[in-house]
């Protein structure tokens, strides 16, 4: 709605300029969203490129997609559990469509925000290119190839993930984000055509740099005007400038302006304010190309010995890494299930993103710079040498550049991204071919964006690092070795520092080995078997399992806020991810070192970090009190109060307060069934009341939905947990219940998860078994509006039910 009001005053205000200088709006650039009815066929496939071939008997179905997510799990899959354990392979993607008589003479492009992998694409049987990188967004022109009118136009993609491992997490397959068809005049602003800094702001004014990029296709060319003008967040013009531009001589031109803002509102984490540029091409009387650009104004800073300021107000990057896939729904794009873990993310006191180790989907992106995230934009995870054995380091020769720099073009209007990355753990950091390598990288990344600072994640902290050691980098970036960061003024005096990469923890959601307060570096030595772990494959959730190469979260946190110049860290990871199921093997598919659990749910770990980050009340404890009668339980309480006093059955069991740099309070007990409960006081007076009670047998499943009331567009989601309950409605720790689902009205299931790192079920499927307590049911809207009733049974449980609306 807010976007319609903003379009339709846009359009008022447009008219009003034009109409100032005669100017006729005609019809301008279209972008069109291309993802309805594809047809779908997994396998390779003869001739599926020409327009004769009969696909009459493939799947339809609507992009985004993902192939593997809907396969079953098996450790024999290539990809390994590293890559997730589900299966890769060749698909093929065809679809018809037509186009309007009025288009012809105009340009026609498609635009791919990325395919997993190794794509070629053909237009009416003409072959219009490959792209081996999964993450990269792409243009194929097609113009040369089309027909108007009624006839019609195919155009088929082919996906080639067959050669695996290449990924050291899951991938995905298929066109697993959006696709659009972009149609221009001949004269129009190219692809990522607006390049938009903001070199001079004070309270004032802000002068915005806006440089764009014309190009033409026209035989003969007039003279044309570029005009631009600036919106503010309300849609209200706050600038703008003209230029002439003669494209006689050149097919193309970047046209340099500069457009003076007063009393800018600067884009920060606690207010994402954001402007918008349209950039008008107009010929004679007529406008011919329209082009939206969304940017912010904000300045930054990274200092030796201050760490990192946003506005001239210091604060320290508070981030984590996270992989692209959305749990359930796989690596398929959806702008809410992003939405969602960027909420979760925000409520934990996260500011900031590292997009490891790839370029993300657009979407992340934009919402970053609306909801204040910052972003370390990483491009790539390695070079030349590979770290698995198909990777894209195949690819390297031919394709980094080009690469890399559509990576920079896309994204440097972003507000949100503050660091470029070209590389995590890049292994020529090993030998001197880094030398050059990295210099090489840095000139290029650097000369299409100077108003960024670039780094790369590196492993030994030495000054005998091959990245490090030309000191060329804006940024000196390292992953773990948390014990050297005291170190780092002495070691690269001068240098200003981010944790590219840290801790590296392990849990399991509701899982918990005693005594808390020994830690366990799993596997304890990654080149022997690893043996000592738990026989079910879990990690243990009080902050006290990591591999031997990372932390506790608590570690290296403690070490991260003592120093001002560390200006910040990227926690290993925000949410568990699909692959790498570090310390374990099969049957483990997905990782434990995610804060949040692969189905959005929070571990403990997640309060820690809320009662550090946030200024909200804080009060977390755990475990859960279903134990043996005698055990030894260490209950722990993470709150940013001083002070805390547990009781069970009412009985006081002591006081604890924190001392130095205590995180949590830890109380050992002897186990008793009823209830524990923590009181915590800050200055003697507020208090915060948590409970716990023993669980009786399951009895109740309760669905909550996120959303209440979803948009009725085919696309948006309503996220259930579903909590296995007794009959007072506490929550049963270890109810493992089989939960089946129905849905009525114009709904479907999207995914159905519970965040264990071990189950094979699948995830699209209208059942799934409850892990510890809970589970996640994913619902999808179609493109009508109605009630979505959601029914929820399992043997031995009360069927319950709950609606959504659609609208
Ligand atoms: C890092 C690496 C990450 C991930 C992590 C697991 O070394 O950069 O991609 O593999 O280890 O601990």
């Amino acid at each position: 709605m807010k976007n319609k009001i903003f379009l339709f005053i846009i359009t008022i205000v447009s008219l009003l300029v034009f109409n100032q200088c005669k100017t006729e709006i005609t019809k301008t650039r279209k972008k069109d969203n291309f993802n309805q009815n594809w047809k779908f066929r997994l396998g390779d496939i003869e001739n599926a490129q020409k327009i004769e071939y009969n696909d009459n008997n493939w799947r339809l179905l609507n992009l985004p997609h993902d192939w593997s997510i809907e396969g079953n799990f098996s450790n024999d899959h290539p990809a390994t559990p590293g890559g997730g354990a589900l299966p890769g392979g060749i698909g093929w993607y065809r679809k018809t469509f037509y186009l309007s008589k009025s288009d012809s003479g105009k340009m026609v492009f498609i635009d791919f925000d990325g395919i997993y992998m190794n794509s070629k694409v053909w237009i009416n049987d003409k072959y219009l290119g490959n792209r081996p990188n999964g993450y990269i967004s792409f243009r194929y022109d097609l113009t040369p190839y089309l027909k108007y009118g009624d006839q019609k136009n195919t155009i088929a993609v082919r996906v080639d993930n067959s050669k695996q491992p290449n990924s050291r997490w899951y991938s995905g397959s298929g066109i697993y984000r959006n696709v659009w068809l972009v149609i221009t005049n001949k004269t129009h602003i190219d692809h990522w055509g607006t390049y938009i800094t903001t070199p001079e702001i004070s309270n004032e004014s802000a002068i915005i740099d806006i440089q764009t990029k014309i190009v033409t296709n026209e035989e003969t060319i007039h003279p044309i005007k570029l005009l631009t003008i600036v919106f503010n967040n309300k849609g209200k013009k706050v600038g703008k400038a003209s230029s002439l531009i003669d494209l006689s001589i050149k097919k193309s031109n970047v046209i340099s302006q500069k457009i003076t803002i007063n009393k800018p509102i600067l884009w920060s984490v606690e207010n994402p304010y954001l402007y918008k540029a349209i950039s008008y091409i107009q010929s004679g009387n007529k406008i011919i190309d329209d082009y939206e650009s969304t940017f912010g104004i904000r300045y930054y800073e990274f200092d030796s010995l201050k760490g990192f300021s946003l506005n001239g107000k210091s604060m320290k990057i508070k981030g984590v890494c996270n992989h692209h896939d959305l749990g359930c729904l796989g690596t398929a794009i959806n702008t809410r299930a992003l939405e969602r873990q960027l909420e979760i993310l925000k409520e934990m006191g996260c500011n900031s993103i590292r997009t490891s180790h790839n370029p993300p989907a657009p979407e992340l992106l934009n919402l970053c710079d609306k909801m204040g995230f910052l972003v370390m934009n990483e491009m790539f995870d390695m070079w030349k040498k590979n770290k698995s054995p198909f990777d894209y380091s195949m690819f390297w020769e031919e394709w980094h550049k080009q690469d890399l720099k559509d990576f920079i073009l896309r994204d440097r209007n972003h507000p949100s991204v503050i660091i470029w990355s070209i590389g995590n753990e890049i292994l020529e950091q090993w030998d001197t071919s880094g030398i050059e390598m990295v210099k090489k990288l840095y000139e290029f990344t650097h000369n299409l964006d100077s108003t960024r600072p670039i780094t790369t994640g590196n492993n030994p902290p030495s000054l005998h690092n091959n990245l490090t050691k030309p000191m060329i980098l804006d940024l000196i970036g390292f992953n773990y070795a948390h014990k050297e960061y005291e170190k780092f003024p002495e070691t690269f005096p001068g240098q200003k520092f981010i944790a590219t990469e840290t801790t590296s923890s392990l849990a399991t959601r509701g899982e918990y080995n005693m005594p808390s307060d020994s830690i366990r570096r799993w596997p304890y030595r990654w080149d022997i078997a690893f043996t000592d772990g738990n026989p079910d494959n879990t990690c243990s959730s009080y902050d006290n399992c990591s591999t031997p190469w990372g932390s506790t979260h608590q570690e290296v946190w403690k070490i991260i806020k003592k120093h001002d110049y560390l200006s910040g860290m990227y926690i290993w990871t925000g949410f568990d991810y699909l692959g790498e199921p570090t310390p374990y093997s099969w049957p483990s598919r997905s990782s434990y070192f995610g804060i949040i659990d692969l189905a959005g749910f929070p571990k403990d770990i997640y309060f820690m970090y809320q009662s550090e980050w946030t200024s909200k009340d804080v009060l977390h404890i755990f475990p859960h009190w279903n134990w043996q009668e005698g055990d030894t339980i260490d209950v722990w309480a993470y709150t940013n109060y001083n002070k805390a006093e547990l009781f069970l059955n009412n009985v006081s069991l002591g006081e604890k307060e924190k001392h130095g740099d205590d995180i949590h309070l830890t109380w050992r007990v002897k186990y008793k069934p009823g209830t524990i409960k923590v009181i915590a006081q800050k200055d003697g007076k507020t208090n915060l009341i948590k409970k716990i009670k023993t669980a009786e047998d399951a009895k109740y499943i309760k669905l909550s939905a996120d959303r209440p009331e979803i948009i009725a567009n085919g696309v948006d989601l309503s996220f259930i947990t579903i909590d296995i309950t007794d009959k007072h409605g506490t929550l049963v720790p270890k109810a493992d219940n089989l939960i089946e689902f129905s849905i009525d009205g114009p709904g479907i299931i999207a995914g159905v998860d519970n965040g264990s790192q071990t189950s094979h079920e699948s995830f699209k499927a209208n059942q799934h078994k409850a892990f510890n307590g809970k589970c996640l049911l994913v619902v999808q809207s179609k493109n009508k509006s109605g009630e979505i009733k959601i029914k929820a049974k399992s043997e031995g449980l009360e069927i319950v039910s709950i609606s959504i609306y659609s609208k």
